[in-house]
């Protein structure tokens, strides 16, 4: 029986959409079968972030009644399922989010992981996106609006019954007024599963429409979604070992190791 994972964070841009599609491919790399859906249907970037954009059908035509979810769903990197939302206005329009829920249902179990790049918010795709999962990952930044929207979409699955895994903090870097990783466990009452590192190569992936993880295996990102994904399977995360700087002089004039 597979297990359905809603990423969600209550503030927009704090990172759902990258932690979502890297967290997929990473537990795809370790054999995992993996569904990931974009529930963010009026503000959908999920293709974009993949280099899949452009696809005749979605979950706009899903949720139109025009398809069936089968038909909408293509194959990713790593061997990952993607159910992009559909980029256009018009496909927004027609899309009738209250279908959303069944079609949410009827994925869950048909992988080992499904999942869902939820919207940002509490609107009804939001909140039926959290409803449908059976857990949820919060994705937070380290600063105290992230927490008061956090916090609200915490009690929100809390009430809809849905398993709050904990929270990923996201884009730390050095400054002095980001709250820390035990200040945020504090307020939001969860425990904090991932830190992941303000990260440039976050951004140059996202342009290239290349997967993080794939394209930057060893970056500071990629190594804590990489870590986050064995820790949700139980499995044991051997970080890269810190290459020698020496050895790359070596190899640059010599050409070998
Ligand atoms: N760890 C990171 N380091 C640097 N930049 C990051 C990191 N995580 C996310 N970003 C950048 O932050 C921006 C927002 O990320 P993303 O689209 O994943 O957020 P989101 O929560 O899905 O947004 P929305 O609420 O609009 O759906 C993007 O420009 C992304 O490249
Ligand atoms: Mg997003």
């Amino acid at each position: 029986m597979g297990q359905s994972i809603v990423i969600a964070s209550g503030k927009g841009g704090t990172g759902k959409t990258t932690i979502c599609a890297n967290l997929g491919i990473a537990l795809a790399q370790r054999g995992k079968k993996v569904t990931i859906l974009d529930a963010d249907i009026d503000m959908a970037n999920l293709e974009l972030m993949l280099g899949m954009e452009g696809m005749p059908v979605t979950l706009h035509e899903v949720l139109s009644g025009e398809a069936d979810p089968e038909e909408a769903i293509y194959d990713g990197p790593e061997g990952v399922k993607i159910l992009p939302a559909g980029l256009s206005l018009s496909g927004v329009q027609k899309a009738d989010p209250r279908k959303l829920e069944n079609v949410l249902k009827a994925l869950i179990g048909t992988a080992d992981f499904l999942l869902i790049d939820g919207a940002p918010g509490l609107e009804v795709d939001a909140v039926t996106a959290i409803a449908a999962a059976q857990n949820m990952l919060l994705v937070v930044n380290p600063e105290i609006t992230s927490m008061s929207d956090a916090l609200k979409t915490k009690i929100v699955a809390e009430k809809l019954g849905t398993h709050v895994i904990g929270a990923v903090l996201n884009r730390v870097g050095f400054d002095m007024t980001e709250l820390s990783k035990e200040e945020v466990e504090t307020i939001l009452e969860t425990e904090v599963v991932a830190v992941v590192p303000e990260d440039p190569e976050v951004r140059r992936a996202a342009a290239f429409g290349e997967p993080l993880v794939v394209r930057n295996p060893n970056s500071s990102a990629s190594i804590a979604i990489k870590k986050l994904a064995a820790d949700l399977l139980g499995e044991k995360y051997i970080p890269p070992s810190p290459e020698n700087p020496l050895k790359r002089i070596f190899k640059a004039l010599f050409g070998r190791d």
